[in-house]
Protein backbone atom coordinates (compact mmCIF):
# COMPACT_ATOMS: atom_id res chain seq x y z
CA UNK A 1 0.00 0.00 0.00
CA UNK A 2 1.48 3.44 -1.08
CA UNK A 3 1.37 6.58 1.11
CA UNK A 4 -0.72 8.34 -0.58
CA UNK A 5 -3.62 5.59 -0.34
CA UNK A 6 -2.81 5.36 3.72
CA UNK A 7 -3.25 8.97 3.78
CA UNK A 8 -6.82 8.95 1.81
CA UNK A 9 -7.99 6.14 4.62
CA UNK A 10 -7.12 8.81 7.24
CA UNK A 11 -9.16 11.74 5.83
CA UNK A 12 -12.18 9.47 5.61
CA UNK A 13 -11.98 8.98 9.22
CA UNK A 14 -10.97 12.56 10.34
CA UNK A 15 -13.41 13.83 7.58
CA UNK A 16 -16.71 12.16 9.16
CA UNK A 17 -17.62 13.29 13.06
CA UNK A 18 -19.87 10.15 13.13
CA UNK A 19 -17.47 7.59 12.49
CA UNK A 20 -14.66 9.16 14.31
CA UNK A 21 -16.63 9.67 17.61
CA UNK A 22 -17.64 5.67 17.12
CA UNK A 23 -14.37 4.73 16.74
CA UNK A 24 -12.83 6.73 19.35
CA UNK A 25 -15.46 5.16 21.83
CA UNK A 26 -14.33 1.79 20.44
CA UNK A 27 -10.45 2.83 20.94
CA UNK A 28 -11.62 3.88 24.45
CA UNK A 29 -13.64 0.73 25.45
CA UNK A 30 -11.01 -1.28 24.23
CA UNK A 31 -8.47 0.00 26.41
CA UNK A 32 -10.35 -0.02 29.51
CA UNK A 33 -11.27 -3.29 28.47
CA UNK A 34 -7.57 -4.35 28.66
CA UNK A 35 -6.93 -2.91 31.91
CA UNK A 36 -9.92 -3.72 34.10
CA UNK A 37 -10.90 -7.39 33.23
CA UNK A 38 -7.34 -9.23 33.74
CA UNK A 39 -8.48 -7.34 37.65
CA UNK A 40 -11.84 -9.32 37.54
CA UNK A 41 -9.48 -12.31 37.70
CA UNK A 42 -6.28 -11.80 39.83
CA UNK A 43 -6.69 -13.11 43.29
CA UNK A 44 -5.32 -9.72 45.05
CA UNK A 45 -8.03 -7.94 43.95
CA UNK A 46 -10.65 -10.04 44.52
CA UNK A 47 -10.19 -12.35 47.46
CA UNK A 48 -10.73 -10.67 51.20
CA UNK A 49 -7.13 -9.83 52.88
CA UNK A 50 -6.13 -12.26 55.84
CA UNK A 51 -7.87 -10.65 58.89
CA UNK A 52 -10.98 -9.42 57.23
CA UNK A 53 -13.99 -9.79 59.20
CA UNK A 54 -17.54 -8.97 58.02
CA UNK A 55 -19.72 -5.86 59.74
CA UNK A 56 -21.54 -6.70 63.15
CA UNK A 57 -24.91 -5.69 62.91
CA UNK A 58 -23.83 -2.46 64.78
CA UNK A 59 -20.92 -1.56 62.54
CA UNK A 60 -23.61 -2.30 59.22
CA UNK A 61 -25.90 0.41 60.65
CA UNK A 62 -23.27 2.60 61.06
CA UNK A 63 -22.48 2.03 57.37
CA UNK A 64 -25.63 3.18 56.28
CA UNK A 65 -25.96 5.85 58.68
CA UNK A 66 -22.50 7.00 57.30
CA UNK A 67 -23.91 6.81 53.68
CA UNK A 68 -27.12 8.68 54.78
CA UNK A 69 -25.32 11.34 55.91
CA UNK A 70 -23.14 11.88 52.86
CA UNK A 71 -19.96 11.85 55.02
CA UNK A 72 -18.41 10.84 51.51
CA UNK A 73 -18.67 14.03 50.39
CA UNK A 74 -15.98 15.26 52.26
CA UNK A 75 -13.93 12.18 53.25
CA UNK A 76 -12.34 9.53 51.07
CA UNK A 77 -11.45 5.92 52.00
CA UNK A 78 -8.63 5.16 49.95
CA UNK A 79 -5.08 5.67 50.67
CA UNK A 80 -3.05 6.05 47.50
CA UNK A 81 0.23 4.47 47.31
CA UNK A 82 2.21 7.41 47.87
CA UNK A 83 4.90 8.69 50.58
CA UNK A 84 2.86 11.54 51.31
CA UNK A 85 -0.15 9.48 52.02
CA UNK A 86 1.27 6.14 53.64
CA UNK A 87 3.18 8.48 56.30
CA UNK A 88 -0.20 10.54 56.83
CA UNK A 89 -2.70 7.48 57.35
CA UNK A 90 -0.64 4.22 57.40
CA UNK A 91 -0.27 1.16 55.04
CA UNK A 92 -1.67 1.96 51.54
CA UNK A 93 -5.74 0.77 50.89
CA UNK A 94 -5.06 -2.47 49.16
CA UNK A 95 -8.15 -3.69 46.83
CA UNK A 96 -8.71 -7.22 49.25
CA UNK A 97 -9.77 -5.00 52.08
CA UNK A 98 -13.04 -3.50 50.24
CA UNK A 99 -14.30 -6.56 48.43
CA UNK A 100 -16.79 -6.51 50.70
CA UNK A 101 -17.67 -2.91 50.85
CA UNK A 102 -20.90 -2.39 48.71
CA UNK A 103 -21.07 0.62 47.69
CA UNK A 104 -17.49 0.82 48.27
CA UNK A 105 -16.77 4.17 50.28
CA UNK A 106 -13.62 4.98 48.52
CA UNK A 107 -15.02 9.08 47.24
CA UNK A 108 -12.74 11.38 45.69
CA UNK A 109 -13.04 14.56 47.58
CA UNK A 110 -11.11 14.98 50.54
CA UNK A 111 -12.27 18.53 52.49
CA UNK A 112 -11.48 16.06 55.28
CA UNK A 113 -8.75 13.60 55.99
CA UNK A 114 -8.96 10.22 54.44
CA UNK A 115 -10.75 7.76 56.79
CA UNK A 116 -9.41 4.61 55.68
CA UNK A 117 -7.49 3.91 58.77
CA UNK A 118 -9.10 6.18 61.18
CA UNK A 119 -9.96 2.53 62.88
CA UNK A 120 -8.61 2.95 66.77
CA UNK A 121 -6.68 5.84 65.92
CA UNK A 122 -8.85 7.98 68.87
CA UNK A 123 -11.02 6.66 71.29
CA UNK A 124 -14.63 6.73 71.16
CA UNK A 125 -14.92 9.67 73.42
CA UNK A 126 -13.29 11.68 70.68
CA UNK A 127 -15.43 10.65 67.90
CA UNK A 128 -18.39 11.55 70.18
CA UNK A 129 -17.13 14.98 71.04
CA UNK A 130 -16.21 15.23 67.52
CA UNK A 131 -19.49 14.24 65.82
CA UNK A 132 -21.28 16.20 68.31
CA UNK A 133 -19.84 19.10 67.03
CA UNK A 134 -15.98 18.93 65.54
CA UNK A 135 -15.20 22.59 67.42
CA UNK A 136 -14.97 21.35 70.64
CA UNK A 137 -11.80 19.29 69.52
CA UNK A 138 -10.16 20.85 66.38
CA UNK A 139 -10.90 24.58 66.98
CA UNK A 140 -10.12 25.40 63.52
CA UNK A 141 -12.65 22.67 61.92
CA UNK A 142 -15.23 23.50 59.30
CA UNK A 143 -16.56 19.89 59.44
CA UNK A 144 -20.16 19.76 60.69
CA UNK A 145 -22.03 18.97 63.86
CA UNK A 146 -23.89 15.66 63.79
CA UNK A 147 -25.74 16.01 67.25
CA UNK A 148 -29.05 14.57 65.60
CA UNK A 149 -27.49 11.02 65.55
CA UNK A 150 -27.09 11.17 69.82
CA UNK A 151 -30.58 10.89 70.05
CA UNK A 152 -31.92 8.81 67.01
CA UNK A 153 -32.06 5.36 67.87
CA UNK A 154 -30.69 2.58 65.08
CA UNK A 155 -33.90 1.19 63.25
CA UNK A 156 -32.64 -2.40 63.05
CA UNK A 157 -36.13 -3.21 61.02
CA UNK A 158 -33.69 -4.29 58.19
CA UNK A 159 -30.74 -5.51 59.34
CA UNK A 160 -31.41 -9.72 59.77
CA UNK A 161 -32.25 -9.06 55.25
CA UNK A 162 -28.85 -6.70 55.12
CA UNK A 163 -27.04 -9.13 57.11
CA UNK A 164 -28.82 -11.98 55.42
CA UNK A 165 -27.47 -10.31 51.91
CA UNK A 166 -23.63 -9.84 53.39
CA UNK A 167 -23.57 -13.57 54.36
CA UNK A 168 -24.98 -15.18 51.62
CA UNK A 169 -23.46 -12.82 48.86
CA UNK A 170 -20.26 -11.96 49.72
CA UNK A 171 -18.66 -15.71 50.42
CA UNK A 172 -18.13 -15.63 54.36
CA UNK A 173 -17.00 -18.14 55.56
CA UNK A 174 -19.60 -19.98 57.33
CA UNK A 175 -17.81 -23.22 58.45
CA UNK A 176 -16.05 -21.22 61.58
CA UNK A 177 -19.10 -17.62 62.11
CA UNK A 178 -17.47 -16.32 64.94
CA UNK A 179 -16.02 -13.01 64.47
CA UNK A 180 -15.20 -10.84 67.23
CA UNK A 181 -17.13 -13.00 69.18
CA UNK A 182 -20.26 -12.45 66.75
CA UNK A 183 -21.95 -15.25 65.03
CA UNK A 184 -22.48 -15.30 61.38
CA UNK A 185 -23.63 -18.86 60.59
CA UNK A 186 -27.56 -19.18 60.71
CA UNK A 187 -29.98 -16.74 60.82
CA UNK A 188 -30.66 -17.46 64.64
CA UNK A 189 -26.84 -16.32 65.33
CA UNK A 190 -27.56 -13.06 62.92
CA UNK A 191 -30.95 -12.15 65.63
CA UNK A 192 -28.44 -12.47 68.38
CA UNK A 193 -26.57 -9.59 67.28
CA UNK A 194 -29.51 -7.77 66.60
CA UNK A 195 -30.76 -8.37 69.92
CA UNK A 196 -27.58 -6.94 71.14
CA UNK A 197 -28.15 -3.92 69.39
CA UNK A 198 -31.45 -3.31 70.41
CA UNK A 199 -30.66 -4.28 74.38
CA UNK A 200 -27.98 -1.83 74.58
CA UNK A 201 -28.90 1.34 76.99
CA UNK A 202 -30.44 -0.35 78.66
CA UNK A 203 -32.93 -1.95 76.36
CA UNK A 204 -33.70 1.27 74.82
CA UNK A 205 -31.67 0.30 71.90
CA UNK A 206 -28.08 1.81 70.24
CA UNK A 207 -28.65 5.41 68.96
CA UNK A 208 -27.22 6.33 65.59
CA UNK A 209 -24.05 7.79 66.99
CA UNK A 210 -23.04 4.11 68.71
CA UNK A 211 -23.85 2.94 65.48
CA UNK A 212 -21.48 5.05 63.37
CA UNK A 213 -19.05 5.24 65.88
CA UNK A 214 -18.49 1.58 66.02
CA UNK A 215 -18.55 1.27 62.16
CA UNK A 216 -15.66 4.60 62.30
CA UNK A 217 -13.63 2.45 64.98
CA UNK A 218 -12.91 -0.91 62.47
CA UNK A 219 -12.23 0.89 59.10
CA UNK A 220 -8.58 0.08 58.04
CA UNK A 221 -7.80 -2.32 61.48
CA UNK A 222 -8.15 -5.50 59.32
CA UNK A 223 -4.92 -5.51 57.11
CA UNK A 224 -2.20 -7.57 59.15
C1 LIG B 1 -18.16 19.50 54.85
C2 LIG B 1 -17.16 18.47 54.87
C3 LIG B 1 -17.26 17.35 55.87
C4 LIG B 1 -18.30 16.45 56.07
C5 LIG B 1 -19.64 16.41 55.35
C6 LIG B 1 -17.84 15.52 57.06
N1 LIG B 1 -16.57 15.84 57.46
FE1 LIG B 1 -15.42 14.79 58.77
N2 LIG B 1 -13.94 16.16 58.59
C7 LIG B 1 -13.98 17.28 57.79
C8 LIG B 1 -12.77 18.06 58.02
C9 LIG B 1 -12.43 19.37 57.32
C10 LIG B 1 -12.01 17.38 58.99
C11 LIG B 1 -10.65 17.82 59.60
C12 LIG B 1 -10.90 18.69 60.82
C13 LIG B 1 -11.48 17.90 61.95
O1 LIG B 1 -10.83 16.96 62.47
O2 LIG B 1 -12.62 18.20 62.34
C14 LIG B 1 -12.77 16.19 59.33
C15 LIG B 1 -12.34 15.21 60.22
C16 LIG B 1 -13.00 14.02 60.48
C17 LIG B 1 -12.48 12.96 61.29
C18 LIG B 1 -11.12 12.92 61.96
C19 LIG B 1 -10.13 12.31 60.97
C20 LIG B 1 -8.70 12.34 61.40
O3 LIG B 1 -7.94 11.49 60.91
O4 LIG B 1 -8.34 13.20 62.21
C21 LIG B 1 -13.42 11.98 61.32
C22 LIG B 1 -13.35 10.65 62.04
C23 LIG B 1 -14.55 12.46 60.53
N3 LIG B 1 -14.23 13.68 60.03
C24 LIG B 1 -15.72 11.74 60.34
C25 LIG B 1 -16.80 12.22 59.61
C26 LIG B 1 -18.07 11.53 59.53
C27 LIG B 1 -18.37 10.19 60.16
C28 LIG B 1 -18.88 12.30 58.75
C29 LIG B 1 -20.33 12.05 58.40
C30 LIG B 1 -21.23 11.89 59.53
C31 LIG B 1 -18.12 13.47 58.35
N4 LIG B 1 -16.87 13.39 58.91
C32 LIG B 1 -18.60 14.46 57.53
C33 LIG B 1 -14.96 17.59 56.88
C34 LIG B 1 -16.18 16.95 56.77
Amino acid sequence: MSDKKLANKHEIVEKNVGLMAILTVFAISFGALVEITPLMFQEDTTKPVDGLRPLTALEMEGRDIYVREGCYNCHSQMIRPFRDEVERYGHYSVAGESVWDHPFQWGSKRTGPDLARVGERYSDDWHYAHLMDPRSVVPESNMPGYPWLDSNKVDTSLTLKKLQIFRDNFGIDKASPKYDGKGYGDDNELLAQIAEVDSMNNGTGATEMQALIAYLQQLGTHLK
